[in-house]
């Protein structure tokens, strides 16, 4: 099988970047009480080429867009992405039906940093839908599980019925390859799981710090303290990645709205280390 391109090598930029192309859903599925993964298919049948954690600007048409990460597997199938309807223009994306049109501009951004976790012990932490950023990663770790140490995914959803890609997760759980820890902040007597924030699933993993990278993606939150309690247990403040999700307009560095200082989210992010980020965490607004 041909190796897919290292994901954090730079890849060609997008021919006509403010111009949405047109493509239809092909499938929708109903992932979490407020969130849907839409399955997408280019109008003129191309092979959209992206690496885990960029994204794409989709237009619902007649009501807005809105930057939303590549959920699926960049080495196969159609383009997917896992929205929540948290406003007008997320709404209406999952609300969008199979054959509906959607615009897609894209792909944007700099995603994880494949090459550099090759030969490292990776650990992914998700918060809630922060699982759909690493989604993409997590397929490329699996995909090409030699070229990777020791893979562990820490998933916290606020509740058993907001987890994602539930199914999906319970298959990674049942390999051989992949340590999975899934923890809900508040569960009823039927879940047997853990109880407790995802930061308390950090406190007893077995790591090699010096040997271990970690991405992270979550709610901001969510994200500055698992960072903190990576660092804690003595991984480097530069092996700690995170993706950032901060309101965007042109998506390729011209407007502004992303930026901070000399920092665009869109183009230079939105996976930056902790190190860089540290300061810009908890800034309210761009
Ligand atoms: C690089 C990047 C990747 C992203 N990937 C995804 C993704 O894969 N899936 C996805 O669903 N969203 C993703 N987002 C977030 C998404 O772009 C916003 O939720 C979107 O702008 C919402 O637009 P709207 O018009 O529906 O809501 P708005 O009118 O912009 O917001 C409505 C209300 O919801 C709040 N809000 C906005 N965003 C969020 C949020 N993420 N969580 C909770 N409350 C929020 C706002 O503060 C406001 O109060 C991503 C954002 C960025 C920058
Ligand atoms: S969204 Fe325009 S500069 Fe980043």
């Amino acid at each position: 099988m041909p190796l897919t391109p290292m994901s954090d090598a730079p890849r060609a930029p997008v021919a006509q970047p403010m111009v949405p192309r047109i493509a239809h859903v092909r499938r929708r599925r109903h992932d979490a009480p407020d969130a849907w993964t839409l399955e997408l298919d280019m109008a003129d049948g191309a092979h959209v080429d992206y690496a885990p954690g960029q994204f794409n600007m989709l237009t619902a048409f007649g009501v807005g867009e809105a930057a939303i990460s590549m959920s699926g597997d960049p080495a196969t199938g159609p383009l997917i992405h896992t929205i929540r309807a948290v406003g007008p223009v997320s709404r209406a994306l999952t609300e969008l039906k199979p054959g509906e049109p959607i615009g897609v501009r894209g792909p944007f951004g700099v995603g994880w940093p494949m090459a550099a976790a090759e030969g490292k012990d990776v650990v992914l932490v998700a918060g809630g839908l922060g699982m759909a950023p690493l989604r993409p990663a997590l397929y490329r770790l699996l995909g090409e599980r030699s070229r990777y140490g020791k893979v562990t995914l820490l998933f916290g959803s606020r509740r058993p019925e907001d987890i994602v890609f539930r199914h999906e997760v319970e298959n990674w759980r049942g390999r051989f390859d992949i340590d999975v820890d899934v923890t809900v902040d508040h569960a009823g007597a039927d879940w047997r799981g853990h109880v407790g924030i995802v930061t308390t699933l950090i406190a007893r993993l077995d790591l090699d710090p010096a040997k271990t990278i970690a991405m992270v993606c979550g709610p901001e939150v969510m994200m500055r303290f698992v960072s903190m309690a990576l660092c804690d247990r003595g991984i480097a403040e530069e092996s700690v990645w995170l993706s950032m999700e901060r309101n965007m307009k042109c998506a390729i560095g011209h407007c502004g709205h992303c930026q901070l200082g000399p920092t665009f989210i869109c183009r230079d992010g939105p996976v930056f280390t902790y190190r860089r980020l540290k300061p810009l965490l908890g800034v309210k607004e761009l």
